[in-house]
């Protein structure tokens, strides 16, 4: 009998680290065998599953992506047609599997919390650079965007200040603004504007101006979930600004290039957008996250060993807890007000 391992949803530095530690604990302290499951959901709806032996996981911890792939395959929508508890739980008897384990975020997790209370053995490990996930003190992968990003708006700084302009940074964030507030402080950033908080132009315009006028060249950080809005909460519209996707929507990200000229107009100085994407997302986990991504791994085949179904591996204070992934996944741990207001009293 194995114990199946997947990734799914977006990756994130630290993966690998997971991984690493589930099979070196299992197969060290229980004589556990290990299977990878490729691609996330997709690998347990088409079958494409391989044996994960300690020897295939040394020296992971420090190895950006998965090594298993990832996918944002749905367990119950499935593909084509095929999917749900009861493909997944034929090819799970078919390779012998007792467990899963899967690492993933929001979604992966909702999705497997469906998948226990069908009676199918999951745990879960929450993943994400967002750091959204309520239930756990912070994510990994977390701790190594905010480094990317803050060493990146370092070093947009200094060529901002030789030009005289301002620069808006756009950082990852769909829903939260964990990302730009750490970035945003840890940089000295002049104005942090996140999804959960509601800032005008007439604002970031005071902002921009107040720091000018102080001799210094303003550095705007931008989630790429934030919207627009006028004094009355309502949302501008700035949808020309931002561009539109395939779908001809407005995107999604693009506000950094959609704020850049606004400022300019309002303020009169030469502005710049920078959009740091997928970077904050690759390459090496810091140690932080390195370590926390062990310790997850390390809970979550203890928890496997204990039939925690249903349940998520988390970090409380310093210690590795479980709780129920059902109630982690109910709603996103968004930015306390208070956290904003209290980077908001250095910016201008
Ligand atoms: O959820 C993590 C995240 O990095 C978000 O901040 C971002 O919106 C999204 O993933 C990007 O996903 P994709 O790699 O599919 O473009």
């Amino acid at each position: 009998m194995s114990i199946g391992i997947l990734t799914s949803g977006g990756d994130c530095p630290g993966l690998n680290a997971v991984i690493r530690g589930a099979v070196m604990k299992g197969d060290k302290i229980y004589e556990q065998e290990f299977a990878g499951i490729r691609d996330g959901w997709r690998g347990l709806i088409v079958d494409d599953v391989f044996s994960l032996p300690r020897r295939r996981v040394r020296g992971l911890s420090k190895e950006g992506g998965t090594i298993l792939g990832t996918s944002r395959t749905h367990p119950y929508n499935g593909i084509d047609g095929v999917g749900g508890p009861d493909a997944i739980r034929a090819v799970m008897e078919r390779h012998g599997m007792e467990g899963i384990i899967a690492i993933g975020g929001e979604g992966t997790l909702s999705g497997a919390a469906r998948l226990a209370a069908d009676g199918l053995p999951i745990v879960g490990v929450p993943k994400t650079i967002d750091n959204d996930l309520s239930g756990t003190d912070y994510t990994f992968g977390f701790d190594t965007a905010v480094s990317i990003a803050t060493e990146s708006i370092d070093r947009l700084r200094t060529t901002t200040e030789a030009h005289h302009r301002c620069m808006v940074v756009e950082v990852m964030g769909r829903h939260v603004g964990w990302i730009a507030l750490h970035a945003g402080l840890a940089s000295g950033a002049h104005a942090i504007l996140i999804p959960e908080v509601s800032v005008t132009l007439e604002q970031i315009t005071e902002w921009v101006l107040l720091t000018q006028a102080r001799g210094r060249a303003p550095v705007v950080v931008v989630s790429e979930g934030f919207q627009l809005k006028n004094d009355k909460g309502e949302l501008e519209d700035i949808a020309a600004e931002r561009g539109l996707d395939a779908a001809g929507r407005p995107r999604l990200g693009g506000i950094g290039e959609a704020l850049a000229p606004l400022i300019e107009r309002s303020t009169g100085i030469e502005t710049r957008a920078a959009t740091l994407g997928h970077l904050q997302r690759g390459g090496v986990p810091t140690a932080y996250d390195r370590v926390l991504a062990t310790r997850f791994g390390h809970a979550a085949i203890d928890a496997v060993m204990q039939r925690k179904w249903g349940q998520m591996v988390a970090l409380s204070g310093i210690d590795i807890v479980t709780v129920p992934m059902a109630e982690a996944t109910k709603e996103l741990k968004t930015v306390p007000r208070k956290q904003w207001d209290e980077a908001a009293v250095l910016f201008g």
